[in-house]
């Protein structure tokens, strides 16, 4: 059988990347979206994958669209964390609504999203969860400090979930993105964007099928000896180790 994959904001950008990369090395894919239902609708008619509605920032709303997920597939076996937004403004000008929304969509999802599924991969003895950080939870980022918090903290829950899990045969891994082409990034101001372009040393920004090879990677079959790590593709512009 083949296995289930399940990808968070899988219908737009990297997510899109990531779910039709999966579909293609034979996984059934599940693709959650928030909000957009045009172009989720597109994305389902062009890829032949169903989409599955529902906000990855509510733990209800989680428990009850991977109820129906399993119930349309069977059980998931892969989850990749990749919905994400972002709410840039310097701290200074921040509204506490802007903090706590990107901490919700990009750092509290994932224990919804994994909390209704681990006993059950855990009881199956395979899981593979993937979550996507950011060079800007790396590095940090100015006009960024709740995005950097969030994407920083995701590294460290996969840290702790991958020991919890590392005899269950449950990996927890994370890719750390740099700059990639998508509507997230396209949304910098120009000014800026170029000065980031000129900060990476491949000299053009990321396409989202590079990280979704990253992704297809640690959520195989046979990587299972790589847990807690941070794959990190960003161009060169930051190295970590
Ligand atoms: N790199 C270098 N300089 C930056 C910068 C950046 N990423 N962001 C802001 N600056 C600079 C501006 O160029 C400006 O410099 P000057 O005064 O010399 O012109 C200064 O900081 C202040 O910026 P603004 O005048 O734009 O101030 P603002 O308060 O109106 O807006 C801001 C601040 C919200 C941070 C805005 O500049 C902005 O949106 N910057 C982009 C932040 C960013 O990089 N976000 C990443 C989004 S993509 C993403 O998140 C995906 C991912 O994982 C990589």
């Amino acid at each position: 059988m083949a296995r289930v994959a399940v990808v968070t904001g899988g219908t737009r950008g990297i997510g899109r990347a990531i779910s039709e990369t999966l579909k293609a090395k034979g996984y059934q894919v599940a693709a959650n979206y928030g909000g957009n239902d045009d172009a989720a609708n597109k994305f389902q008619s062009e890829t032949d994958i169903p989409v599955f509605k529902f906000d990855v920032g509510s733990f209800e709303g989680c428990t009850e669209g991977l109820a129906a997920i399993e119930e349309k597939l069977g059980p998931v076996d892969v989850i990749v964390n990749n919905a994400g937004i972002t709410r840039d403004s310097m701290l200074h000008k921040m509204s506490q609504e802007q903090w706590e929304e990107v901490i919700r969509v990009d750092l509290t999802s994932l224990f919804n999203m994994t909390r209704p599924v681990i006993n059950g991969m855990r009881e199956r003895g395979f899981g593979r969860i993937v979550s996507i950080s950011s060079i800007n939870g790396q590095k940090g980022q100015m006009g960024q400090s709740n995005y950097s918090a969030a994407k920083a903290g995701l590294i460290g829950f996969s840290k702790a979930l991958a020991q919890e899990n590392a005899r269950k045969g449950i990996t927890v891994n994370v890719v750390a993105p740099g700059y990639v082409d998508t509507e997230m990034v396209a949304a910098v101001p120009e000014k800026v964007l170029e000065s980031i372009i000129a900060q990476i040393p491949v000299g053009r920004l990321g396409k989202a099928e590079e990280i979704a090879e990253c992704v297809a990677f640690l959520a195989n079959d046979n990587t299972g000896f790589i847990t807690g790590a941070t794959i990190t593709a960003n161009g060169g512009q930051y190295f970590t180790s």
